[in-house]
Order: structure tokens, then C-alpha cells, then sequence
């Protein structure tokens, strides 16, 4: 089990609060000017991804008390409970699994004494069978014709993942298109549906509860569209299947039991990709592709397992937010890739690590006074630098980002891919080392302004720098790889939450919003004017029904 450490109880802390105090006016460039192997010893390489953790406000100190406060907040042996599937889920009481389902070494892994290899081995098997049937036309709709298009209807976890891993990997996308329909808004599912053909369009409910109310709606209209033209219940067999853990909702819903793909309480939803829920990913880009996606994570999980603190890639991610959240004050962590095709890639880690780790009890449910999970957001590059950057580099936060590239383009056309990466080493180069007020006034000396003119401008061209990166360089973005990135970055977030002596893989706080709107969905229902509530919910509920 998860020990219950207050980490600013370490001995590692209070020296990290003592080193903090010598570090907060250093330059990084200075570091690097100082020493001239900082770039090699802050890099680490893992199969084909590059990791250059160089451009942080960090010397050796730094990172050595960084992980011995991992060390003292007993990360080493979380890692062990999380591996050996104890219920590091203590809340619901479950174990914490997504590494059994990427196991692709195959050898047992056991919950409550045992071996889910078993159970996870038969849905890969009847995932794959699905799969080929749908890519290879062989599963035919009512009307006797092959499936083009699959819609997964899920949300949340049931959708971020899937959906994420299919925009990146476009490339390797066969001719079953996917589609994924998440938001109760009538529009998305209407939208979705207006491209589709009921004859040829197969439905993947994707829910671990089977209850959720997004989802569940958006599968009853989608249901309603296909009988339609289907009028035949008997049809539903042929076009909707369900990827969940609750047996007795999915047959409620009419779907039958060997359409129905399991899982598990120890799979988290923000961690399901890797399990029955990535049934959308094996139709889109094929089921060995997706076997790939499964088996750079297990790579991934090895490392992590395995790899000593200071070159254990998840760990040091982890220790660098925890030094930028704890100690320097930042309250957010950008993720930039520099590639189109990953641009789900940072909504996915705001469940990721939101969900994770926005939380404010220790594991012992005692109120904490030190920050814990960061705000996750990003954009991909270079549209970001034309949107948002300006603050990273000039405004008031310090904003760590993590830029994010493939060195080979799946779309190598003219001199795309250079100038796209030029911007990504330009910007890490420019945050880091900023632009002095000497520079700034020569720059205006040489372009002929006016001394006063320079006086009056100098200051809003100065930027300080010293703003941190890291760099993520992959060869490619294969499957592979893109599995090896999820898990690495899912093993930070666990990393951190050990650190932060909380519980990462509940999330009691979505709850109350959902109380709340099964209360106020039938007070809409009627034109009854609305007393229940605050004055403030109240006005807004009866003006919706005046304007509606
Ligand atoms: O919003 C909370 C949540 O439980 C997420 O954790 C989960 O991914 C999502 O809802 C969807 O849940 P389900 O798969 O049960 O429909």
C-alpha cells in the first residue's frame, strides 16, 4: 500500500526550501555557461524518444534532493504496490491495473491472488476478431453491406483516450472511418450523424458504468436514428456493441452479451485506452497497430519498473513539476506538441492529470497546505506561438512547458518540417535565455532610433527569460511511440500523486455537479417558477425558461 508521508515533513523537503533559497535568482543560462556537459547529463534517451530536461532551473543539487524526495515519500515503493495490483485505489477500494492490460510479456499479474492475464488475453482475442471482421468487410451491417464508419459514443475517459490516439495516428488509419460523439449537446451527436449512413455505421457504447447520462443519451438517440431505418430490433446486434464492466446495464440497453466487450473496477477510465475501450482505436488503425500502441507502454512500464531514479524518465518529470508546483509557486504546466496530429494530446492529460491529482485531503483525509496537481493545458505549436505565448514569455507566471516533436514528418512536404521544428528549438532556446536590455538598446542603436525613442520603448523588448522547458524529441510518431509517451507521462502523474501523499486514481470531485443537475433536470421540465436554489441559480433557471 501507498505510505503516508507529509512530504513537507522530509528531511528532503526542508533542504529543498533551504536549496530553493540559493537557486531563486539563478540564471539557467549561467548553468549552462558554467558547465559544459549540462545539456548530455540532463538528457535521457529511451528506444526512439529523446528526452533534453536540460532547460530547467536545476543544478545537481537540485536533482539529487529532488529524488531523495522521492526516495523519503516512498515513490520506490509505490511503484512496487502499483505493479503487484494492490488496491493502491483505497477510496474504492481497487487495485490500479492499466499495466496488466499492456502486459505484452505475458506474464502473470495478479489481483486479490489472481492472474488477470487470462481475462485481459481473451478480450484482446475477441478485440482483434471484431476488429479484422469490421476492417476486412467481413462483418456485414443489416442491409447485408460492409461497416465504413464506426461511431464511438462515450465521454471522459471512454473518449478522450480513444479519440486522442486516433488523431495521432492518422497515418496508419484503414478505410473504417471513426467518429467519436462525447457531449450531451444535441449538436454533437446530430452533427456526427448527418455524414452517416445507419446501413454502414457501427455504434461502440463506451462505458465502464454503463450509466453515465452523456452517454447514455447520446446511445438512446443514436439507437432511435438507426431503428428508424433499421425497424427491426433485431438489427441492433449487428450495429451496436458495448465496451464496458457493468454486464447487466449493457443487456438492459439491448445489447447482447457476446457484443459486449469487458473490462475491469481496476481499470481507472482516464487510464482505459489499453483496455476494451480502445475497441474504436483496433478499428481504425487495425488491431496490430494498436497491439503496437499496447506494447510501447509495456516498454514504457519496464523503464519505469526498472530504471534508477535519476534515469527513470516518469521520475524525473515528476520531481521537476513537484520543484516548479512546491517551491517556485507555478500553478500551471503547458504541454506543446509540435505535431499536428497530437492535438487531443493535451485535453487528454488535463483528465489525465486533473482528474489524478485535484485533490486537497492526504491520503490520511486530512486537509493539505501545500499545492498538489498543476492546471494541464496546451495547444499545438507553432499555433500557439501566435496565440498564447506572449504570456509564457513576458507575463507574471511562470508557465513549465513540455515541447514536443517528432524528428521525422509523416508529411514531409516542402520545408514544412524545418521551419516547424526551427520554431520549436527557437522557442525553448528564447524562453530559457530571454533578451537583455543592452541587447534590446543595441538593436535600436543599430536600426537608427532616437535615444528617446529608446528610453521610452527598451523596457517592453527586454524579456527575462529563465523560463523552463523540457524537450521531447521522438524519431517518429508510431504507435509505439505514442504508447511509450502515454505511459510515461501517466507514471509521472503517479509519481507525483505518491509524492503528494494523495489518492490519484478517485475522483469524488466530478460528483457533486452530477447530484446537482439530476436535482435541476426536472425542475426544467415543467414552467414552474424555481425557489430551491440560491438567488443567483434560481434567476438563471427562470430565465431560461422565460427565454426558451
Ligand atoms: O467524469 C467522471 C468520469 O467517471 C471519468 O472518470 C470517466 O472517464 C467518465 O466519467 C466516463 O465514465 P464512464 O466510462 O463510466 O461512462
Amino acid at each position: 500500500m501507498l505510505k503516508q508521508i507529509n512530504p513537507t515533513s522530509t528531511n528532503a523537503w526542508k533542504a529543498l526550501e533551504a536549496h530553493f533559497e540559493t537557486m531563486k535568482d539563478v540564471q539557467m543560462k549561467d548553468l549552462f555557461d558554467t558547465d559544459a556537459s549540462r545539456a548530455e547529463k540532463f538528457s535521457q534517451t529511451f528506444e526512439d524518444i529523446f528526452v533534453d530536461y536540460s532547460k530547467n532551473i536545476t543544478t545537481d543539487e537540485t536533482m539529487k534532493l529532488l529524488l531523495d524526495l522521492a526516495k523519503e515519500t516512498g515513490v520506490a515503493e509505490g511503484i512496487q504496490s502499483l505493479f503487484n495490483g494492490e488496491h493502491i485505489n483505497e477510496t474504492e477500494d481497487r487495485a490500479v491495473y492499466h499495466v496488466a492490460l499492456r502486459n505484452q510479456s505475458n506474464t502473470p499479474m495478479k489481483v486479490d491472488g489472481e492472474d488477470v492475464m487470462v481475462e485481459v488475453n481473451h478480450v484482446l482475442r475477441q478485440m482483434k476478431e471484431f476488429s479484422e471482421k469490421v476492417i476486412s468487410g467481413e462483418w456485414k451491417g443489416f442491409s447485408g453491406k460492409s461497416i465504413t464508419d464506426v461511431v464511438n459514443i462515450g465521454i471522459g475517459g471512454s473518449d478522450l483516450g480513444p479519440f486522442m490516439v486516433t488523431e495521432a495516428l492518422k497515418p496508419y488509419a484503414t478505410n473504417v472511418n471513426v467518429h467519436y460523439v462525447s457531449n450531451v449537446d444535441g449538436t454533437h451527436i446530430s452533427e456526427t450523424l448527418k455524414t452517416l449512413d445507419p446501413e454502414t455505421t457501427m455504434f461502440i457504447i463506451a462505458s465502464k458504468t454503463f450509466t453515465t447520462q452523456e452517454t447514455m443519451t447520446n446511445a438512446n438517440s443514436a439507437r432511435t436514428w438507426f431503428l428508424e431505418s433499421a425497424k427491426s430490433e433485431n438489427h441492433i446486434m449487428m450495429h451496436f456493441v458495448a465496451l464496458s464492466t457493468n454486464e447487466e446495464k449493457v443487456r438492459e440497453f439491448g445489447i447482447a452479451p457476446e457484443n459486449m466487450f469487458r473490462f475491469w473496477d481496476w481499470v481507472g477510465g482516464r487510464y482505459s485506452l489499453w483496455s476494451a475501450i480502445g475497441l474504436s482505436i483496433a478499428c481504425n488503425i487495425g488491431f496490430d497497430n494498436f497491439e503496437e500502441v499496447l506494447k510501447g507502454a509495456h516498454a514504457m512500464d519496464n523503464h519505469f519498473k526498472s530504471a534508477e531514479f535519476d534515469e527513470n524518465l516518469p521520475v524525473i518529470l515528476a520531481v521537476l513539476g513537484v520543484w516548479y508546483n512546491n517551491f517556485y509557486g507555478a500553478e500551471s504546466h503547458a504541454l506543446l506538441p509540435y505535431d499536428q496530429y497530437m492535438h487531443r494530446f493535451a485535453a487528454y492529460f488535463q483528465q489525465g492529470d486533473m482528474e489524478s491529482n485535484g485533490k486537497c485531503v492526504d491520503r490520511a483525509g486530512n486537509p493539505i497546505d501545500y499545492q498538489t496537481g498543476p492546471i494541464i493545458w496546451g495547444e499545438p505549436g507553432t499555433n500557439g506561438q501566435h496565440a498564447f505565448y506572449q504570456l509564457i514569455h513576458q507575463g507574471t507566471k511562470m508557465i513549465p512547458a513540455d515541447f514536443i516533436a517528432p524528428a521525422v514528418s509523416q508529411n514531409p512536404i516542402s520545408d514544412h518540417h524545418p521551419k516547424l521544428l526551427s520554431n520549436f528549438f527557437a522557442q525553448t532556446e528564447a524562453l530559457m535565455t530571454g533578451k537583455t536590455e543592452e541587447t534590446v538598446v543595441a538593436e535600436f542603436k543599430a536600426a537608427g532610433k532616437s535615444d528617446e525613442e529608446i528610453e521610452r520603448l527598451k523596457t517592453f523588448k527586454v524579456f527575462d527569460g529563465n523560463r523552463p522547458t523540457n524537450s521531447i524529441l521522438m524519431k517518429k510518431l508510431t504507435p509505439f511511440t505514442l504508447g511509450a509517451m502515454i505511459a510515461m507521462y501517466e507514471h509521472k502523474i503517479f509519481v507525483q500523486g505518491v509524492i503528494w501523499n494523495i489518492f490519484s486514481y478517485d475522483q469524488w470531485g466530478v460528483e457533486l455537479g452530477k447530484q446537482l443537475a439530476n436535482k435541476i433536470l426536472p425542475e426544467l421540465q415543467n414552467e414552474e417558477k424555481v425557489v430551491s436554489h440560491d438567488s443567483s441559480t434560481n434567476q438563471l433557471i427562470n430565465k431560461y425558461k422565460e427565454m426558451r
